[in-house]
C-alpha cells in the first residue's frame, strides 16, 4: 500500500460510514446513547474537509492528519480510541513510502496496543478489541476475508458488555452488534480491498 492507496482507503471508508451514519447510531442506540455513527461520520468529514484544505504529502502525515482530528474533534469514547490508532500508525509509517501485508499487520498491532493502553478493554469484553484483535491475527497469516470480517463483527452480539457504556446495561447489552465493532469492521474491509 503506498499513500495513494491509504487514502483511497481512508475515504471509502468515510464515504461508507457517512452513508451508514443512521443506521451505525441505531445500533449504538440499542446498547449505548446512539451517537456513534454520528460521532464517527463527523470525525471522518472533518478528517476530508481538512485534507481538502491541505492535503497531507506522507503516509505518516495522512494518519497524523486523521488521528488528530479524530482526537480533537469526535466526542465519546471512540475518539480518543481511533485518534490513538491513527497516531500509532503515522509514528509507525514515518519515512516510509510503501507498506507491505507485514508492515499493516505490525501496524495494526501497534495501533491496537495502543487502543488497549488507553481503553483498557481486553478480548471478550463487547468492544472493537473484539474485531481488531482478531482481525489482526488472521491477517498475519494472510486469511483475513470480508467474510470473516462480517464474522467477527456478529460474534459480538452474544457477548455481554464489561467495559464502555454499554457495560451500564449488563445482561440487556446481549443480542446486539457492538457499534465499535462495526464502525472497525468496515475500516478493516476497505483496507482489505486496497492490500
Ligand atoms: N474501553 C474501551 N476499549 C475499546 N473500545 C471501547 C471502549 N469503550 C467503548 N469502546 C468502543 O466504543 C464504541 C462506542 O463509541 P461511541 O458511541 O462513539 O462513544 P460513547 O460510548 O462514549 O458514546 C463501543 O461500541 C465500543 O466498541
Ligand atoms: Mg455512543
Amino acid at each position: 500500500m503506498n499513500h495513494g492507496g491509504l487514502v483511497v482507503w481512508l475515504k471509502a471508508w468515510a464515504d461508507q460510514v457517512n452513508s451508514e451514519k443512521d443506521f451505525i447510531s441505531d445500533l449504538d442506540n440499542a446498547i449505548g446513547d446512539g451517537d456513534h455513527g454520528f460521532n464517527m461520520s463527523k470525525g471522518l468529514t472533518a478528517y476530508l474537509d481538512a485534507r481538502a484544505v491541505k492535503p497531507a504529502e506522507t503516509i505518516s502525515d495522512e494518519f497524523k492528519m486523521l488521528g488528530m482530528t479524530m482526537l480533537s474533534k469526535v466526542g465519546g469514547a471512540s475518539g480518543p480510541l481511533f485518534g490513538s490508532a491513527f497516531l500509532s500508525m503515522s509514528k509507525d509509517t514515518a519515512g516510509i513510502d510503501e507498506l507491505s501485508v507485514d508492515d499493516v499487520a505490525k501496524m495494526l498491532s501497534n495501533a491496537l496496543e495502543a487502543i488497549q493502553k488507553r481503553g483498557k478493554a481486553a478480548v471478550g469484553e463487547k468492544t472493537m478489541i473484539d474485531v481488531w484483535h482478531p482481525a489482526i491475527e488472521l491477517l498475519k497469516k494472510n486469511e483475513l476475508t470480508q467474510e470473516a470480517i462480517d464474522g467477527l463483527v456478529n460474534a459480538t452480539i452474544p457477548m455481554m458488555a464489561t467495559k464502555g457504556r454499554a457495560a451500564y446495561l449488563g445482561e440487556r447489552s446481549i443480542g446486539h452488534i457492538d457499534p465499535g465493532s462495526y464502525s472497525s469492521g468496515l475500516m478493516l474491509k476497505h483496507l482489505l480491498t486496497v492490500l
